[in-house]
């Protein structure tokens, strides 16, 4: 989603600029614009192309301050016009994340007042506000903390004037922002990555907090006005962890990343020698033993991973469990448990309705909440008493890989955790899933072996316009999983369903045309699994299956088998969701499509 880079510093801004938002390309945006202050006049170059583009355009620019965007169009089509910055009389620049809900109403009385709005943006309107304050002799900060205070919805900011050189001002609420601390020279981006090259030195601003930013200080005031002081930290983000390396794309990279971040996501546990609730924080052991369920709330592949653990999470540790999606959650009149722990799962710790699905969960008075998330210091791991932080690294494609997978192992240590709690693991069953756990990313590299022949594989899909994904009981969602992925970034149409109920409905589009992909685990179903194939294959249907070793599926005409190496038990919905991920990847090469920032989406989905 949109992305925000700024410096005020001793030199020209704009490579600064230009290379930050090049590292945000990842988050999703269809145009691009930056504005530095030059004699005393905002210099201002957006374009409709990529970062690339916008790099051409300002080869002339120069300046010691600026903010630069990359837009994720809601609020008017992707354009010139509409990218940001946006600019108020040519004297006040800014560039926003978020949504502001009340626009409409600010537009009108502002048109009133005499300004003249050059775009469709609802971010017009924050630029337009923040003159009207300034005009009157206020300072930028306190011209823009006026302005916000009429603001209802949410936003991340950058705002510099024309006549103030060596200041700049931000603020959050609702998106994130973060302070970059260089030498006599300071940085604000929505996302450390962007700022590796200049600092790793930064300051996560809160909910509410206004900056006023210098090259030699700042000041934090908090969201009641007063001064506050924040950490500085210093970010475990290396330059490297961002870089393509030897591969092809982002995703590529990140699904061959699968073993280590597994590892490092189990590390804590796999080398101790037993479970213990401290992992996910001090109050964890009173927290676990105050519950009697479970509500998971989470978006897209996230909500996949809560699926799969309500299975793990009922049978294993025998605790009632609810997955939600959040944007439903959130809208939804609920009969709340207070003795329920709410589950928030989220790759980016920033999705917009995760976070409203658990403001809402709380408003209705649950007290215990846990956030599995892969950004330390994202909104939802501050919002959430408890937390279990998944170490996958950076996850830069748009399709979520590695960060699914460790969401994943960390459910299932969740499910461990309390069925040790509640009596219902025995010592043995303990090491037996320990010894397990700690043979999953080695098991995880065996699969990836998989890739020739599934590249091989994906040829057939290149003229395909639909595909059906099977999958049962646990493995439903990795069903759902693989038809997401392959939707999402090869952008044929993809559902999935649970294979018992194909003669419901969807067998009526079986034909010939239709590639059918099943995920046949050697698991209790299997032999109802092998049925519903053949109703498939009775209707000329073409099948592709993922299958354990010791399944007995044969390759046929028109059944295509892909061996798994190993069936891993109740963790093999991680095994299996390695091979689909790489036929989407190797499908959307052949569709030619832009794998890691496929159209219309962003990473980060911070609006509603
Ligand atoms: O950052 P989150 O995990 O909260 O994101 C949720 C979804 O937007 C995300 O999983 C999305 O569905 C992926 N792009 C799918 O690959």
């Amino acid at each position: 989603m949109c992305g925000i880079v700024g410096a005020v510093a001793q030199r020209n801004v704009v490579p600064i600029l230009l290379e930050g938002l090049q590292r945000l390309e990842y988050r999703g945006y269809d145009s691009a614009g930056l504005v530095v202050v030059h004699d005393a006049k905002l210099e201002r170059v957006r374009s409709t192309g990529r970062v690339a583009e916008l790099t051409v355009k300002s080869t002339t620019t120069h300046g010691l301050i600026g903010i630069a965007h990359t837009r994720w169009a809601t609020h008017g089509v992707p354009s010139e016009r509409n990218a940001h910055p946006h600019l108020s009389k040519d004297h006040i620049a800014v560039v926003h994340n978020g949504i502001i809900e009340n626009y409409e109403e600010l537009r009108t009385r502002l048109t009133a007042e005499g300004y003249e709005f050059t775009s469709d943006t609802d971010t017009e309107v924050i630029a337009h506000l923040i003159h009207s304050h300034y005009a009157r002799g206020n300072s930028l900060l306190t011209a823009t903390q006026a302005s916000l205070a009429e603001l209802v919805g949410a936003y991340a900011i950058g705002v510099i004037a024309s006549d103030n050189p060596d200041q700049m001002v931000c603020a959050r609420r609702g998106s994130p922002l973060l302070l970059g601390v260089g030498n006599k020279e300071h940085f604000v981006a929505s996302d450390v990555s962007a700022l590796l090259p200049v600092t790793r030195k930064v300051v996560y601003l809160e909910e509410g907090d206004v900056v006023e930013l210098g090259r030699l200080d700042y000041r934090i005031f908090d969201a009641a006005g007063k001064l506050a002081k924040r950490a500085v930290v210093i970010s475990e983000l290396s330059n490297e962890s961002v870089q393509l390396g030897e591969y092809s794309h982002y995703m590529q990279k990140e699904i061959h990343e699968q073993p280590q971040a597994l590892a490092d996501t189990l590390e804590s546990v796999c080398n101790s020698q037993s479970l213990v609730p401290g992992i996910f924080g001090a109050q964890a052991a009173a927290t676990f033993a105050d519950i009697n369920g479970i509500l998971i709330l989470a978006c897209g592949t996230s909500h996949h991973a809560g699926l799969v653990a309500r299975f793990w999470l009922e049978e294993i540790a025998g605790i009632p469990c609810n997955v939600e999606i959040a944007s439903e959650y959130r809208y939804r009149t609920s009969v709340p448990n207070p003795k329920t722990l709410v589950v928030v799962i989220s790759q980016s710790g920033e999705t917009a309705d995760t976070q409203a699905a658990l403001n809402h969960a709380k408003g209705l008075g649950h007290i215990h909440t846990l956030a599995i998330c892969n950004v330390p210091e994202s909104a939802l791991v501050r919002l959430c008493k408890l937390r279990l932080l998944t170490r996958a690294g950076p996850e830069i494609g748009v399709a979520s890989t590695k960060a699914f997978t460790t969401q994943l192992a960390a459910l299932f240590l969740l499910t461990l955790v309390l069925a040790k709690q509640r009596g219902r693991l025995t010592a043995q069953q303990e090491q037996q899933h320990l010894h397990e756990l700690r043979h999953l990313p080695s098991a995880v590299q065996k699969v990836l072996e998989l890739e020739p022949q599934i590249a091989k594989l994906s040829k057939k899909f290149a003229k395909k316009h639909h595909a059906l994904f099977l999958g049962r009981g646990l493995h439903y969602p990795i069903a759902l999983e693989g038809a997401l992925k392959l939707k999402e970034i090869s952008y044929i149409h993809a559902e999935a369903y649970p294979a018992g109920e194909l003669k419901h409905g969807p067998l009526a589009l079986v034909d010939k045309d239709m590639p059918v992909i099943s995920v046949a685990p050697n698991d209790a179903l299997l032999e109802k699994l092998k049925s519903n194939l053949q109703e498939v294959r009775a209707r000329g249907g073409e099948l592709y299956v993922f299958a354990d070793a010791d399944t007995h599926i044969h390759a046929a005409d028109g059944i295509h088998i892909m061996q798994m190496p190993e069936h891993a038990g109740y963790l093999s919905p991680i095994l299996h969701t390695i091979p689909l991920q790489l036929l989407a990847y190797y499908v959307a090469l052949q569709k030619g499509t832009d794998v890691d920032k496929p159209r219309n989406l962003a990473k980060s989905v911070t609006v509603e």
